[in-house]
Protein backbone atom coordinates (compact mmCIF):
# COMPACT_ATOMS: atom_id res chain seq x y z
CA UNK A 1 0.00 0.00 0.00
CA UNK A 2 1.66 3.63 -0.70
CA UNK A 3 1.36 6.67 1.33
CA UNK A 4 -1.80 8.50 -0.16
CA UNK A 5 -2.43 12.35 -0.12
CA UNK A 6 -3.64 12.44 3.06
CA UNK A 7 -0.88 11.28 5.28
CA UNK A 8 1.72 13.61 5.82
CA UNK A 9 4.63 12.86 8.08
CA UNK A 10 6.09 15.91 10.22
CA UNK A 11 9.90 16.99 10.52
CA UNK A 12 12.12 14.36 10.51
CA UNK A 13 11.14 10.63 10.18
CA UNK A 14 13.72 9.52 13.51
CA UNK A 15 15.35 12.20 15.89
CA UNK A 16 18.61 11.06 16.66
CA UNK A 17 18.95 13.00 19.66
CA UNK A 18 16.24 11.01 20.96
CA UNK A 19 16.88 8.39 23.18
CA UNK A 20 18.70 5.18 21.48
CA UNK A 21 15.60 3.05 21.10
CA UNK A 22 13.59 2.46 17.57
CA UNK A 23 10.05 4.10 17.49
CA UNK A 24 7.92 1.63 18.42
CA UNK A 25 4.03 2.15 19.54
CA UNK A 26 1.60 4.04 17.47
CA UNK A 27 -0.27 6.40 19.68
CA UNK A 28 -3.75 7.34 17.50
CA UNK A 29 -6.16 10.19 18.70
CA UNK A 30 -2.30 11.51 20.11
CA UNK A 31 -3.89 15.39 20.28
CA UNK A 32 -6.47 14.48 22.58
CA UNK A 33 -6.73 14.62 26.28
CA UNK A 34 -6.00 10.48 26.51
CA UNK A 35 -3.40 10.72 23.68
CA UNK A 36 -1.08 13.21 24.97
CA UNK A 37 -1.69 11.54 28.52
CA UNK A 38 -0.66 7.92 27.20
CA UNK A 39 2.13 9.91 25.10
CA UNK A 40 3.68 11.48 28.61
CA UNK A 41 3.31 7.50 30.08
CA UNK A 42 5.01 5.46 27.70
CA UNK A 43 7.78 8.04 27.83
CA UNK A 44 7.70 8.14 31.24
CA UNK A 45 8.23 4.42 31.05
CA UNK A 46 11.09 4.86 28.09
CA UNK A 47 8.96 3.76 25.54
CA UNK A 48 9.05 5.31 21.64
CA UNK A 49 6.20 6.47 20.85
CA UNK A 50 5.15 7.83 17.39
CA UNK A 51 1.35 9.86 17.08
CA UNK A 52 -0.76 9.79 14.37
CA UNK A 53 -2.71 13.06 14.94
CA UNK A 54 -5.27 14.84 12.31
CA UNK A 55 -4.39 17.93 11.85
CA UNK A 56 -0.29 19.45 11.28
CA UNK A 57 -0.61 21.75 13.54
CA UNK A 58 -0.95 19.20 16.42
CA UNK A 59 2.40 18.21 15.86
CA UNK A 60 4.30 20.82 18.97
CA UNK A 61 1.43 19.39 21.16
CA UNK A 62 2.34 15.91 20.82
CA UNK A 63 6.36 16.25 20.39
CA UNK A 64 5.81 18.04 23.80
CA UNK A 65 3.93 14.70 25.41
CA UNK A 66 6.87 12.74 24.08
CA UNK A 67 5.95 11.47 20.52
CA UNK A 68 9.31 11.12 18.18
CA UNK A 69 7.90 11.02 15.02
CA UNK A 70 4.47 12.04 13.69
CA UNK A 71 2.01 11.82 11.11
CA UNK A 72 -1.24 13.75 10.58
CA UNK A 73 -4.12 12.13 8.78
CA UNK A 74 -7.43 10.71 9.22
CA UNK A 75 -8.34 7.94 10.70
CA UNK A 76 -10.73 6.92 8.54
CA UNK A 77 -7.83 6.89 5.26
CA UNK A 78 -6.50 3.80 4.86
CA UNK A 79 -3.32 4.98 3.50
CA UNK A 80 -2.48 7.38 6.27
CA UNK A 81 -3.00 4.40 9.09
CA UNK A 82 -0.79 2.11 6.64
CA UNK A 83 2.07 4.81 6.48
CA UNK A 84 1.84 5.49 10.56
CA UNK A 85 2.24 1.66 11.35
CA UNK A 86 4.30 1.03 9.08
CA UNK A 87 7.42 -0.30 11.28
CA UNK A 88 5.57 -0.32 14.30
CA UNK A 89 5.48 -2.72 17.04
CA UNK A 90 2.50 -2.06 18.28
CA UNK A 91 -0.74 0.12 17.87
CA UNK A 92 -2.42 1.73 20.45
CA UNK A 93 -6.09 2.87 18.58
CA UNK A 94 -7.81 6.15 20.19
CA UNK A 95 -10.41 7.13 18.71
CA UNK A 96 -12.44 10.50 18.53
CA UNK A 97 -14.97 10.91 21.30
CA UNK A 98 -18.07 10.39 19.83
CA UNK A 99 -17.55 9.58 16.12
CA UNK A 100 -20.27 8.42 14.30
CA UNK A 101 -17.69 6.26 12.06
CA UNK A 102 -16.00 4.83 15.06
CA UNK A 103 -16.58 0.88 14.12
CA UNK A 104 -15.38 2.06 10.54
CA UNK A 105 -12.38 3.63 11.87
CA UNK A 106 -11.67 0.68 13.98
CA UNK A 107 -12.16 -1.67 10.86
CA UNK A 108 -9.61 0.21 8.89
CA UNK A 109 -7.10 0.67 11.88
CA UNK A 110 -7.08 -3.10 11.82
CA UNK A 111 -6.57 -4.01 8.28
CA UNK A 112 -3.25 -1.03 8.21
CA UNK A 113 -2.25 -2.90 11.05
CA UNK A 114 -2.58 -6.49 9.86
CA UNK A 115 -0.74 -5.23 6.23
CA UNK A 116 1.83 -3.27 8.02
CA UNK A 117 2.73 -6.41 10.38
CA UNK A 118 1.89 -4.52 13.51
CA UNK A 119 2.87 -6.78 16.28
CA UNK A 120 0.23 -5.99 18.81
CA UNK A 121 -3.11 -4.27 18.93
CA UNK A 122 -4.10 -2.29 22.37
CA UNK A 123 -7.58 -0.80 21.74
CA UNK A 124 -8.82 1.99 24.09
CA UNK A 125 -12.08 0.72 24.13
CA UNK A 126 -15.28 1.52 27.02
CA UNK A 127 -16.46 0.22 29.40
CA UNK A 128 -19.74 -1.67 28.99
CA UNK A 129 -19.33 -1.46 25.77
CA UNK A 130 -22.02 -3.76 24.84
CA UNK A 131 -24.63 -1.79 25.58
CA UNK A 132 -27.10 -0.78 22.76
CA UNK A 133 -29.12 1.77 24.68
CA UNK A 134 -25.76 3.80 24.19
CA UNK A 135 -24.57 3.94 20.56
CA UNK A 136 -21.10 4.92 20.68
CA UNK A 137 -20.85 2.21 23.28
CA UNK A 138 -22.20 -0.36 20.93
CA UNK A 139 -19.71 0.91 17.87
CA UNK A 140 -17.09 0.37 20.15
CA UNK A 141 -18.18 -3.83 21.12
CA UNK A 142 -18.49 -3.55 16.73
CA UNK A 143 -14.76 -2.88 16.92
CA UNK A 144 -13.63 -5.10 20.01
CA UNK A 145 -15.59 -8.54 18.22
CA UNK A 146 -13.44 -7.55 14.69
CA UNK A 147 -10.21 -7.64 16.96
CA UNK A 148 -10.46 -10.78 18.80
CA UNK A 149 -11.55 -12.45 15.16
CA UNK A 150 -8.91 -10.58 13.58
CA UNK A 151 -6.25 -13.15 14.51
CA UNK A 152 -3.99 -10.28 15.73
CA UNK A 153 -2.59 -9.93 19.21
CA UNK A 154 -4.75 -7.33 21.24
CA UNK A 155 -5.47 -6.14 24.33
CA UNK A 156 -8.84 -4.30 24.87
CA UNK A 157 -8.56 -1.43 27.65
CA UNK A 158 -12.37 -1.06 29.17
CA UNK A 159 -11.98 2.52 30.95
CA UNK A 160 -14.87 4.19 32.70
CA UNK A 161 -15.65 7.85 33.02
CA UNK A 162 -12.34 9.87 33.53
CA UNK A 163 -12.07 12.11 36.80
CA UNK A 164 -10.86 14.58 34.50
CA UNK A 165 -14.14 14.74 32.99
CA UNK A 166 -14.97 17.51 36.06
CA UNK A 167 -12.55 19.90 34.49
CA UNK A 168 -14.84 21.49 31.87
CA UNK A 169 -17.24 22.56 34.55
CA UNK A 170 -14.64 23.82 37.16
CA UNK A 171 -15.37 27.24 36.89
CA UNK A 172 -18.96 26.41 37.85
CA UNK A 173 -17.72 24.97 40.19
CA UNK A 174 -15.88 26.69 42.12
CA UNK A 175 -18.61 29.13 41.60
CA UNK A 176 -20.59 26.40 44.00
CA UNK A 177 -22.77 24.24 41.46
CA UNK A 178 -21.88 21.00 39.89
CA UNK A 179 -24.73 20.79 37.37
CA UNK A 180 -25.04 17.20 35.76
CA UNK A 181 -28.13 15.71 33.19
CA UNK A 182 -29.30 12.39 35.05
CA UNK A 183 -29.75 11.83 38.62
CA UNK A 184 -27.14 13.07 41.43
CA UNK A 185 -27.51 9.90 43.06
CA UNK A 186 -26.54 7.49 40.06
CA UNK A 187 -23.17 5.95 40.97
CA UNK A 188 -20.18 6.15 39.31
CA UNK A 189 -16.48 4.34 39.70
CA UNK A 190 -14.30 7.18 38.00
CA UNK A 191 -11.26 6.56 36.80
CA UNK A 192 -7.97 9.12 36.88
CA UNK A 193 -7.03 9.05 33.41
CA UNK A 194 -3.50 9.13 34.65
CA UNK A 195 -3.88 5.73 35.62
CA UNK A 196 -5.67 4.61 32.38
CA UNK A 197 -2.44 5.94 30.92
CA UNK A 198 -0.36 4.15 33.03
CA UNK A 199 -1.67 0.89 32.59
CA UNK A 200 -1.89 1.19 28.82
CA UNK A 201 1.82 2.03 28.62
CA UNK A 202 2.23 -0.99 31.21
CA UNK A 203 0.38 -3.32 28.64
CA UNK A 204 2.44 -1.79 25.45
CA UNK A 205 5.83 -2.71 27.47
CA UNK A 206 4.93 -5.93 27.64
CA UNK A 207 2.47 -6.65 25.26
CA UNK A 208 2.63 -10.80 25.62
CA UNK A 209 1.74 -10.71 29.54
CA UNK A 210 -1.35 -9.11 28.18
CA UNK A 211 -2.39 -10.13 24.97
CA UNK A 212 -6.25 -11.61 24.61
CA UNK A 213 -6.90 -9.81 27.58
CA UNK A 214 -9.90 -7.45 28.25
CA UNK A 215 -9.42 -4.85 31.12
CA UNK A 216 -11.97 -3.13 32.94
CA UNK A 217 -10.17 0.31 34.30
CA UNK A 218 -12.29 1.75 36.99
CA UNK A 219 -11.51 3.63 39.89
CA UNK A 220 -11.15 2.38 43.06
CA UNK A 221 -14.75 4.08 44.65
CA UNK A 222 -18.03 3.90 43.55
CA UNK A 223 -19.36 7.71 44.14
CA UNK A 224 -22.13 9.85 43.15
CA UNK A 225 -22.13 13.08 41.86
CA UNK A 226 -23.55 14.39 45.35
CA UNK A 227 -20.34 12.47 46.91
CA UNK A 228 -18.04 14.06 44.59
CA UNK A 229 -19.45 17.73 44.90
CA UNK A 230 -18.85 17.26 48.74
CA UNK A 231 -15.47 16.52 47.98
CA UNK A 232 -15.13 19.18 45.74
CA UNK A 233 -16.58 20.93 48.64
CA UNK A 234 -13.83 19.73 50.87
CA UNK A 235 -11.05 20.52 48.57
CA UNK A 236 -11.67 24.03 47.91
CA UNK A 237 -13.06 24.78 51.07
CA UNK A 238 -16.26 26.53 50.14
CA UNK A 239 -19.79 24.79 49.80
CA UNK A 240 -20.31 23.09 46.24
CA UNK A 241 -23.71 21.47 45.28
CA UNK A 242 -24.79 19.12 42.87
CA UNK A 243 -27.66 19.59 40.99
CA UNK A 244 -29.87 17.83 37.95
CA UNK A 245 -29.96 20.06 34.78
CA UNK A 246 -33.11 19.02 32.92
CA UNK A 247 -32.02 16.99 29.76
CA UNK A 248 -33.87 19.34 27.57
CA UNK A 249 -32.31 22.78 28.83
CA UNK A 250 -28.38 20.36 28.16
CA UNK A 251 -29.77 19.60 24.65
CA UNK A 252 -30.41 23.42 23.73
CA UNK A 253 -27.65 24.37 25.14
CA UNK A 254 -25.48 22.02 23.23
CA UNK A 255 -26.75 22.84 20.14
CA UNK A 256 -26.37 26.59 20.61
CA UNK A 257 -22.51 25.66 20.80
CA UNK A 258 -22.68 23.92 17.61
CA UNK A 259 -22.69 20.22 19.00
CA UNK A 260 -22.97 17.86 15.94
CA UNK A 261 -25.84 15.68 15.68
CA UNK A 262 -24.43 12.51 16.62
CA UNK A 263 -22.28 13.32 19.26
CA UNK A 264 -25.93 15.17 20.48
CA UNK A 265 -27.87 12.06 20.34
CA UNK A 266 -25.40 9.59 21.78
CA UNK A 267 -24.89 11.98 24.75
CA UNK A 268 -28.79 12.50 25.51
CA UNK A 269 -29.04 8.46 25.30
CA UNK A 270 -25.68 8.12 27.84
CA UNK A 271 -26.79 10.67 30.22
CA UNK A 272 -30.54 8.80 30.19
CA UNK A 273 -28.15 5.60 30.73
CA UNK A 274 -26.62 7.62 33.34
CA UNK A 275 -30.14 8.23 34.97
CA UNK A 276 -31.36 5.13 35.46
CA UNK A 277 -27.91 2.92 35.82
CA UNK A 278 -25.46 5.24 36.49
CA UNK A 279 -22.48 3.88 35.26
CA UNK A 280 -19.74 1.73 37.30
CA UNK A 281 -17.34 -1.49 37.12
CA UNK A 282 -14.93 -2.99 39.38
CA UNK A 283 -10.75 -1.77 39.57
CA UNK A 284 -9.48 -5.38 40.50
CA UNK A 285 -7.96 -5.24 37.01
CA UNK A 286 -6.67 -1.71 37.03
CA UNK A 287 -5.18 -2.50 40.41
CA UNK A 288 -3.56 -5.64 39.20
CA UNK A 289 -1.81 -4.07 36.06
CA UNK A 290 -0.45 -1.40 38.56
CA UNK A 291 -0.15 -3.38 41.31
CA UNK A 292 -1.07 -0.89 43.37
CA UNK A 293 -4.49 0.99 44.56
CA UNK A 294 -5.59 2.88 41.54
CA UNK A 295 -6.15 6.64 42.33
CA UNK A 296 -8.91 8.19 44.60
CA UNK A 297 -11.24 11.35 43.28
CA UNK A 298 -9.47 12.91 46.58
CA UNK A 299 -6.26 12.23 45.19
CA UNK A 300 -6.81 13.18 41.86
CA UNK A 301 -8.46 16.75 43.55
CA UNK A 302 -4.94 17.09 45.37
CA UNK A 303 -3.16 16.88 42.51
CA UNK A 304 -5.01 19.60 40.88
CA UNK A 305 -4.08 22.66 43.12
CA UNK A 306 -6.48 24.82 42.80
N1 LIG B 1 -13.86 10.79 28.53
C1 LIG B 1 -14.07 9.64 29.14
O1 LIG B 1 -14.48 9.61 30.30
C2 LIG B 1 -13.81 8.35 28.40
C3 LIG B 1 -13.98 7.15 29.08
C4 LIG B 1 -13.74 5.95 28.41
C5 LIG B 1 -13.38 5.99 27.07
N2 LIG B 1 -13.23 7.19 26.44
C6 LIG B 1 -12.84 7.17 25.01
O2 LIG B 1 -11.56 7.74 24.89
C7 LIG B 1 -11.39 8.12 23.50
C8 LIG B 1 -10.61 9.40 23.43
O3 LIG B 1 -11.34 10.41 24.07
P1 LIG B 1 -10.69 11.85 24.27
O4 LIG B 1 -11.63 12.59 25.13
O5 LIG B 1 -9.26 11.74 24.65
O6 LIG B 1 -10.78 12.43 22.82
P2 LIG B 1 -10.42 13.88 22.33
O7 LIG B 1 -9.75 14.68 23.41
O8 LIG B 1 -11.68 14.42 21.71
O9 LIG B 1 -9.33 13.60 21.21
C9 LIG B 1 -9.63 12.98 20.04
C10 LIG B 1 -8.53 13.31 19.04
O10 LIG B 1 -8.85 12.63 17.82
C11 LIG B 1 -8.71 13.56 16.76
N3 LIG B 1 -9.60 13.23 15.65
C12 LIG B 1 -10.90 13.58 15.48
N4 LIG B 1 -11.38 13.08 14.33
C13 LIG B 1 -10.36 12.44 13.74
C14 LIG B 1 -10.20 11.76 12.52
N5 LIG B 1 -11.23 11.63 11.67
N6 LIG B 1 -9.00 11.24 12.22
C15 LIG B 1 -7.94 11.37 13.06
N7 LIG B 1 -8.03 11.99 14.25
C16 LIG B 1 -9.21 12.53 14.59
C17 LIG B 1 -9.05 14.90 17.36
O11 LIG B 1 -8.48 15.92 16.56
P3 LIG B 1 -9.21 17.36 16.42
O12 LIG B 1 -8.67 18.15 17.56
O13 LIG B 1 -8.76 17.83 15.10
O14 LIG B 1 -10.67 17.13 16.52
C18 LIG B 1 -8.42 14.79 18.74
O15 LIG B 1 -7.07 15.17 18.73
C19 LIG B 1 -12.79 8.16 22.91
O16 LIG B 1 -12.95 7.06 22.02
C20 LIG B 1 -13.71 8.01 24.10
O17 LIG B 1 -14.91 7.35 23.78
C21 LIG B 1 -13.43 8.35 27.07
Amino acid sequence: MSRQPGSQSIGPEYNSAMPNHSVDVLVTGAAGKTGQAALRALAHRGLAARALVRRAEQADAVRAAGAEQVTAGDLLDPGALYAAMQGAGAVYLICPNMHPQETEMGQAAILAAQAAGVGHFVYHSVLLPAEPAMPHHWQKHLVEQALAACGLSYTILQPASYMQNVLPYWPAIKNGVYRVPYSIQAAFTPVDLDDVAEAAAIVLADPAAHAGRTLQLCGPEALTSAQMAAEMAAHLGRPVRAEVQALADWEAAARQNGLESYALDALQKMFTYYDRHGFGGHSADLQAVLTRTPGTFGQFLSRLGV
